[in-house]
């Protein structure tokens, strides 16, 4: 298996973080005879620095010449003053409409080992298994007119979908749900939004071609109180791109800390793989970063662009194994007497060594 990644750090605990993803990649090439490059580009608040724009164009073509990107983390606050097409958040904006991928996959999963990390009683997060399909290239993010007069004091953002747009995004998540528990949770605000009535129309009839799953509606606001009240009663949760970035975010209370959340892009040219958490300023280069989302990000490049899943479970089961074991970075350690803190690096090093010998046992149960 050959497979180019851009690898795009980014800001803040991005390289910390990324560095730590890429070992597990490069582990999993090495045990198992894959041919696997890496290719670096600035993308950011470090390419505002050293380039003039978040988004040079030389880490446009490494992108668009790979087969998958895997990105970090974007975001300074020295950057804040200005207007958002300047930030370091447009470069992954743009990137993310060069790439073309349209449905972003976010799980969020209960981890038994960080029950107590997560302000849920145990019993409320118990089996809690969501697959967030968030829209990525539509809505408010990207939709004219959007501007900020400050003569008038006015600005405006614009919310707008098409129905191709919703149908894309849409079968990717029931083809995923039919592979799942068999449920998709369609979320908008059709009570108040023409947009949103347009997108359950959408879903309701996309849905007549996938009679083994149901499909529920809810609105967005009840939705939010609904993940945290009874998260295991969602499998799939379908969604528009600013509904979706916020509810995955609440999500992170299930797993106990945004550090642990992965996600994937696909349906574009070239998948884009980011872990959902930020650049995280405050920590950046203490070693408290936790890896671990950056890591489960890695499995899903495994399981997305290289179509490895057994080395993406293998990756999953490790990082379940060092949990296991008590390992915890800072943001997970809460309420766990038992717990053995350990740095970003030292995270990675357990995870890889875990991995190491479920791949060896994989192997040489296949010599014999
Ligand atoms: C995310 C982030 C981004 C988003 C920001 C950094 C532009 O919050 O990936 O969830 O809003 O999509
Ligand atoms: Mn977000």
């Amino acid at each position: 298996m050959r497979l180019k990644i851009a690898v795009l750090a980014g800001d803040g605990i991005g390289p910390e973080v990324t560095r730590e993803a890429t070992n597990i990649l490069r582990a999993v090439a090495e045990l198992g005879g894959h041919d696997f490059t890496f290719v670096e580009g600035l993308i950011g608040g470090v390419a505002i620095t050293e380039n003039g724009t978040p988004l040079p164009s030389a880490t446009m073509d490494a992108a668009l010449d790979s087969d998958a990107v895997l990105l970090g983390a974007v975001g300074d606050n020295k950057f804040n003053s200005l207007t958002p097409d300047k930030r370091p958040e447009a470069g992954l904006l743009q990137i993310r409409q060069a790439l073309g991928g349209y449905a972003n996959l976010r799980p969020s999963i209960a981890y038994t080992a960080l029950a107590a990390s997560s302000p849920l009683r145990p019993e409320v997060i118990e089996n809690a298994d969501i697959l967030f399909v968030r829209e990525l290239l539509g809505g408010l993010y990207f939709g004219e007119p959007r501007w900020w007069n400050k003569e008038t004091n006015e600005a405006i953002n614009t919310m707008r979908y098409t129905r191709d747009e919703v149908v894309r995004v849409a079968r990717i998540a029931f083809e995923l749900a039919s592979k799942r528990r068999k449920k998709v949770t369609s979320v908008d605000k059709a009570n108040v939004l023409e947009v949103s009535q347009l997108w359950r129309a959408t879903v309701t009839e996309i849905a007549k071609d996938y009679p083994d799953v149901t499909l529920e509606h809810q609105l967005v606001d009840s939705m939010a109180m609904h993940i945290m009240n009874i998260p295991r009663n969602f499998d799939v949760v379908l969604t528009e791109n600013l509904f979706g970035d916020i509810l995955s975010d609440e999500a992170g209370v299930i797993t106990g800390s945004l550090g642990m959340l992965p996600s994937a892009t696909i349906g574009g040219q070239v998948n884009l793989y980011e872990p959902v958490h930020g650049s995280a300023p405050d920590i950046a280069g203490t070693g408290k970063a936790n890896p671990l989302g950056a890591i489960l990000t890695a499995a899903m490049v495994l399981r997305h662009s290289a179509g490895l899943e057994q080395d993406a479970r293998a990756v999953e089961q490790a990082v379940h194994k060092v949990l296991d074991a008590g390992y915890r970075t800072a943001d997970i350690a809460r309420g766990d007497k038992n717990a053995q803190l350990v740095s970003t690096l030292e995270m990675g090093k357990h995870v890889h060594q875990a991995l190491a010998e479920s791949i060896d046992r994989r192997q040489s149960m296949h010599a014999v």
